[in-house]
């Protein structure tokens, strides 16, 4: 079976922790609980967006996020450094084992879009970067539709901007919403724990798929019925 794969961005493709060494140099040992507190500002900015119909570029929740970070751990950073970490965030490493895992579904014939709240100049920018662009039948960005994951509506501008139907479309994420999303709007889902620390929302709804690296998705899909 040939399938139609979403592949969400950041954190499943690209690893999102390579602002956290510019940063620590910056604020020492607070780094790691002010990259946390950033990512889940901005993941929560984009819900109330998506839920207030105010939608802005995702970029918006990324540098308003920073600001809140600024604020609550006191951290004086100049607009510079504010400006240097945003430009960080905008050129990010994929993790190791992408690169390999898409050679693979290519060739098994899957078709592979990158799938993503951010803007398609941003992950164009991003994947190309990244180096990985090539790998890619398309870029499927919500700011076509001025909206946020895990809203239905951008599931279903997926399927119909790629001409794929629920039933051979999958969505690949490490973001427990994000897979919560895609299976309640009715796709697939494999979750990417990246890490044993990751924990999946106990809401009763499982993903299709447990991977902790992507290279084990192609094996994995050729055994689904
Ligand atoms: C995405 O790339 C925010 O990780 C989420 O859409």
């Amino acid at each position: 079976m040939k399938y139609t794969l979403a592949f969400d961005v950041y954190g499943t493709l690209i690893n999102t922790y390579g602002v956290f060494n510019s940063l620590e140099q910056m604020i020492g040992d607070k780094a790691k609980l002010f990259m946390e507190t950033w990512r889940n500002k901005q993941l929560e900015y984009s819900f109330r967006r998506g839920l207030m119909n105010k939608y802005k570029d995702f970029s918006v929740c990324t540098n308003d996020s920073l600001e809140f970070c600024c604020i609550m751990f006191k951290t004086d950073l100049s607009k510079g450094q504010k400006e240097f970490l945003m430009d960080e965030y905008s050129v990010l490493p994929s993790f190791a084992d992408v690169e390999s895992s898409l050679k693979n579904l290519k060739e098994a014939g899957h078709k592979l879009f990158a799938f993503s709240n951010g803007s398609g100049k941003a992950i164009t920018k991003l994947l190309t970067d990244a180096k990985i662009i090539d790998r890619f039948d398309g870029i499927i960005s919500v700011e076509g539709i001025g909206i946020f994951k895990p809203s239905p509506l951008v599931y279903e501008y997926f399927n119909s901007e790629t001409n794929s139907a629920k039933s051979d479309s999958w969505l690949i994420s490490s973001n427990p919403f994000d897979v919560i999303g895609a299976i309640s709007y009715g796709m697939r889902s494999a979750w990417v724990q990246r890490s044993q620390n990751s924990i999946f929302d106990p809401w009763g709804i499982e993903p299709t798929l447990i991977i902790n690296q992507l290279t084990d998705l192609p094996m994995k899909l050729e055994k689904m019925k």
